[in-house]
């Protein structure tokens, strides 16, 4: 089935032809139309949002555990947030709390959290695959927070959702993705999200940070910034990725920002109105200037982490929807 079987992007296959899957462990494969309808979704949540009394009843009563075998902050939180907000009962695992630290393996973890009847794993890993070995043994939905540098499902669909917003329809749309691509699970997410809506991708940065398998991607790669920006709608940078670097990828932070820092001066090489995202955390004076990030008339990153708690909330009910029992959803 074409976007186009399915009529406009606001007409969905109906039940769970609409989302087919157990388990968000990435973008790759996703159809359109399916991300189109995370993102319809996820509109319901961002006005709840917005209101003073943020509570929906959807998953009272289920249990959502959030575990996490690497650091984060924006990414926990706001899956936390999202599950509270539906009325679950929101349990969070620390990696450094865990007995991952005394030498359970993988599997005997996801056993035990199997065991305890979570309806919803969210597991961030070091290791890209680590989700995708826990989601094969366990019996209930799995979300990817971000594998090694693999995929970050949830953050390209906050980032879909931001631009959507912001610049209407994604197809045809230009984007700069640039900086520390080859560590960036975050840029895999978005290079498969963003080109299956039909934008066009740059993939920019130093050789050293731009994988070989770049190429099998329908995207334009540059190494030179100032060319990669012009004619941008849309300019996404990336942290520099130093805890999964061996060795050193560039040959200082200072030269890092010369060659490939968003300047105000760089920016405006892109469109006039281009926007301006990062998934953060941010590395001011490094990839991105303070005076870029902060300015309203550009910059989305606040409203980048305001769309991720309303995105999380529509993962976790849609796949949630077949164990509630939702109607069509069998
Ligand atoms: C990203 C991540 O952890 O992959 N951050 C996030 O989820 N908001 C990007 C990063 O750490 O640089």
């Amino acid at each position: 089935m074409t976007l186009q079987q399915t009529g406009s992007p606001h007409q969905f296959p109906t039940g769970s032809d609409a989302f087919p899957h157990r388990h968000l462990l990435g973008i790759a494969g996703l159809q359109p139309w399916e991300i189109l309808f995370l993102l319809e979704e996820a509109k319901q949540w961002v006005d709840l949002n917005k209101k003073s009394s943020k509570h929906a009843d959807r998953l009272d009563g289920l249990t959502v555990i959030n575990a996490f075998f690497e650091n984060s902050t924006r990414t926990l939180l706001s899956f936390e947030i999202a599950g509270k907000r539906m009325g679950a009962d929101v349990v969070n695992m620390h990696a450094a709390q865990s007995s991952i630290k005394k030498g359970e393996t993988l599997i005997d973890t996801a056993v035990t959290l199997n065991a305890m009847k979570a309806d919803a794993i969210v597991i961030r890993h070091g290791s890209s695959g680590a989700v995708q070995l826990i989601a094969d043994k366990v019996d209930c939905p799995v979300l990817n927070a971000g594998d090694g540098s693999h995929e970050h499902p949830t953050q390209a669909l906050l980032d879909a959702l931001t631009i959507q917003r912001r610049k209407g329809d994604i197809s045809g749309l230009t984007v700069t993705i640039c900086g520390d691509v080859m560590h960036s699970r975050v840029a895999r997410s978005n290079i498969y999200c963003l080109t299956t809506l039909g934008a066009k991708v740059r993939v920019c940065g130093p050789p050293s940070l731009l994988p070989a398998a770049l190429d099998r991607f329908n995207v334009e790669i540059f190494t030179n910034f100032d060319e990669a920006l012009a004619g941008s709608d849309v300019v996404m940078m990336l942290r520099l990725q130093n805890e999964r670097m061996n060795g050193d990828f560039i040959p200082s932070p200072r030269e890092y920002h010369y060659l490939y820092g968003l300047t105000r001066e760089r920016l405006a090489l892109a469109k006039d109105d281009a926007l301006v995202m990062h998934p953060g955390p941010m590395n001011r004076g490094v990839e991105i200037d303070s005076d870029v990030a902060d300015d309203l008339n550009h910059s989305a990153i606040t409203e980048q982490v305001e769309m991720g708690v309303a995105v999380r909330m529509a993962c976790l009910d849609i796949l949630t929807r077949k164990s509630r029992g939702v109607e069509g959803w069998s």
